[in-house]
């Protein structure tokens, strides 16, 4: 058994050198938003306001938010992601800011964010961190704000269950979640007001979609 592979240091790395490689053939390297945000966005699901993108990568969601009125901030662990999306940024001329950082380790304004998005991170939380990250997900949200999320639906995922997680010292990839084991995470918190299958979106549709994910839309009471 190898915890090692599971530290933080070892998960960032992983990311690093990930996002180095930039002609990676990954779906979610397009500069294109997830088309859940997009709906929600267009159908004032979501309204403009101070939003906050976990885990941002490459920054395709959190430009897409600052170009429709969002003040966004994006945080990420990878200097190669946040390099990336620094300079997706300046090209595209969108105003967000960007921070080097583990989410756990930030001090977040408490009840100051009108939207929390989340792409791709949750699921590659740690099993024992999973109720501490809802938590601070939750406080930094303002109250009737939203949570807008996106993560591996069970055939998406590695299929690792939490124990064997730290039997084998590694997320395999991340974790896939069940309908039910998703409302149960997010309902001791947030009202989950939306929970589907991500539309599979064509390239030239310039949205991302892939139908292995779940996208979540939770409001906070
Ligand atoms: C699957 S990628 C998704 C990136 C981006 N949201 C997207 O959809 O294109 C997951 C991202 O979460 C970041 N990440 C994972 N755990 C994190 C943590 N604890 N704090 C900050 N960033 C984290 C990784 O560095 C990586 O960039």
């Amino acid at each position: 058994m190898s915890q090692h592979g599971l530290n933080p240091a070892s998960q960032r790395e992983r990311w690093d050198f990930f996002y180095k490689d930039r002609a990676r053939p990954c779906v979610f390297f397009r500069n294109a938003p997830d088309e859940s945000l997009a709906a929600w966005v267009g159908e004032g699901q979501i309204k403009p306001g101070r939003a906050l993108d976990i885990g941002c990568g490459n920054g395709r969601n959190a430009i897409y938010l600052s170009r429709n009125g969002f003040t966004v901030e994006g945080v990420d662990y990878s200097t190669s992601a946040l390099a990336w999306a620094k300079e997706r940024a300046r090209e595209a001329g969108a105003d967000v800011t960007l921070t080097h950082g583990d989410v756990f380790d930030l001090q977040l304004e408490r009840e100051s964010y009108d939207l929390v998005y989340d792409s791709g991170c949750f699921h590659h939380v740690l099993p024992h961190r999973r109720d501490e990250y809802v938590d601070l997900v939750a406080d930094a949200l303002r109250p009737g704000a939203c949570l807008g999320l996106t993560c591996f639906r069970p055939e998406g995922g590695s299929g690792l269950t939490d124990a064997e997680v730290y039997e084998r010292g590694s997320l395999g990839g991340g974790l896939g979640y069940s309908e039910g084991q998703l409302r149960a995470i997010w309902s001791r918190r947030l009202d989950v007001r939306v929970l589907r299958q991500m539309t599979k979106a064509g390239a030239d549709s310039g949205l991302f979609g892939e139908d292995f994910l779940w996208v979540v839309l939770a409001r906070k009471a």
